[in-house]
């Protein structure tokens, strides 16, 4: 009786009183309804639940720094690799983002150990073909945008957002940080308005006559095409094209969606699991034709409307690293704000 006790008890005491749920928590800043069935599917192949935490990356990323190392986030998913290098500046990511899968899917510049690019989008011009000639926009590079022809004739959305935050800092890690001082101080004698609304309002103001040119990012033209933005943006998505810049040299600046591993994470394994699944070419093939972004890995092409409007055939900036948005990220602001940059 004693002997069948004292086995019991060293039984119990081996035998975890709990079981660790087989989960994984996604903080996501991406407003994309089409993401919620990408993670479906990784449960249903996996098991593993995905807990998705949708919010606005300004209050997710307060709620990562705030719970510190006891952070309940797994992952951090926002846009722009600028608010993953903000937060890995901040110490709020980890290592671990480096499996061979990983590696293979992603180039060099798109990645670091702690987060890596999910999706591709470039930050391009857009031009009125009735104001704008062809001789005007050749060769045209981000660094022409300065330049005094087009005075009174540019828009582009406010110094604050991230995505122009993003292409300010790489034009520092490209040309420094006096010479783009100079240059976001000719961009604000070029606008053609105080900057107001967002990447599909540039486009609407080029298609109303307000500009000739405008800087937004390659997926919202697809997006106003599609229709699902209502039909007066996908009349006037129909009367801009697109321009990418630096064709003759470094090539278009490229941003991405990241994934980052949060410092503390709950399920790492998990995490590492679920980026290297958004990497796979089912997922990518859903990213491409929900959000209309490019395929972070080859052999995936992007939705036919991309390709038919915008185009495949242009040269991507794959040198500068995405990583140094989020280094240069205060310098861009400092030179932006100097300028009167609004
Ligand atoms: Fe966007």
């Amino acid at each position: 009786m004693r002997k069948v006790t004292i086995l019991t008890l060293i039984a119990s005491f081996f035998i975890p009183t709990f079981v660790v749920a087989n989960e994984v928590n996604v903080f996501n800043a991406r407003h994309y309804k089409a993401d919620g069935e990408l993670y479906s599917k990784f449960t249903n192949m996996t098991g593993i639940k995905v807990n998705l935490i949708n919010g606005k990356s300004g209050a997710l990323e307060k709620r990562i720094i705030s719970e510190g190392a006891d952070s309940s986030a797994d992952l951090y998913i926002t846009a722009d690799a600028g608010r993953c290098g903000a937060m890995d500046a901040k110490g709020t990511l980890q290592n671990g983002l480096t499996s061979a899968a990983i590696k293979a899917a992603v180039p060099k510049s798109f990645r670091t150990s702690k987060w890596v690019g999910i999706a591709k989008r470039a930050r391009i011009i857009y031009y009125s073909p009735e104001r704008v000639t062809g001789a005007e926009l050749s060769g045209m590079t981000y660094e022409g945008l300065a330049d005094p022809k087009w005075k009174g004739r540019l828009v582009i959305r406010k110094s604050s957002n991230i995505y122009n935050k993003s292409l300010v800092a790489s034009l520092i890690k490209n040309n420094g940080k006096a010479a783009t001082a100079a240059w976001a101080e000719g961009v604000v004698a070029n606008m053609a308005r105080t900057p107001t609304g967002n990447d599909r309002a540039q486009i609407m103001a080029v298609a109303a006559g307000e500009a000739d040119i405008a800087v937004a990012n390659t997926y919202y033209l697809a997006l106003m095409l599609s229709g699902k933005k209502g039909p007066e943006q996908q009349a006037a998505a129909k009367k801009v094209k697109a321009f990418f810049p630096n064709q003759n040299d470094r090539g278009t600046h490229m941003n991405v969606s990241c994934a980052a591993l949060v410092k503390g994470a709950p399920n790492k394994a998990n995490a590492i699991k679920l980026v290297e699944f958004l990497l796979t070419p089912e997922s990518q093939e859903h990213f491409t034709n929900n959000t209309f972004e490019f395929p972070m890995i080859d052999g995936v092409s992007p939705s036919p409307l991309v390709v038919n409007n915008l185009g495949l055939d242009f040269k991507q900036d794959m040198k500068t690293k995405l990583a140094s948005y989020g280094k240069n990220q205060a310098a861009a602001v400092e030179v932006m704000t100097a300028a009167g940059w609004k």
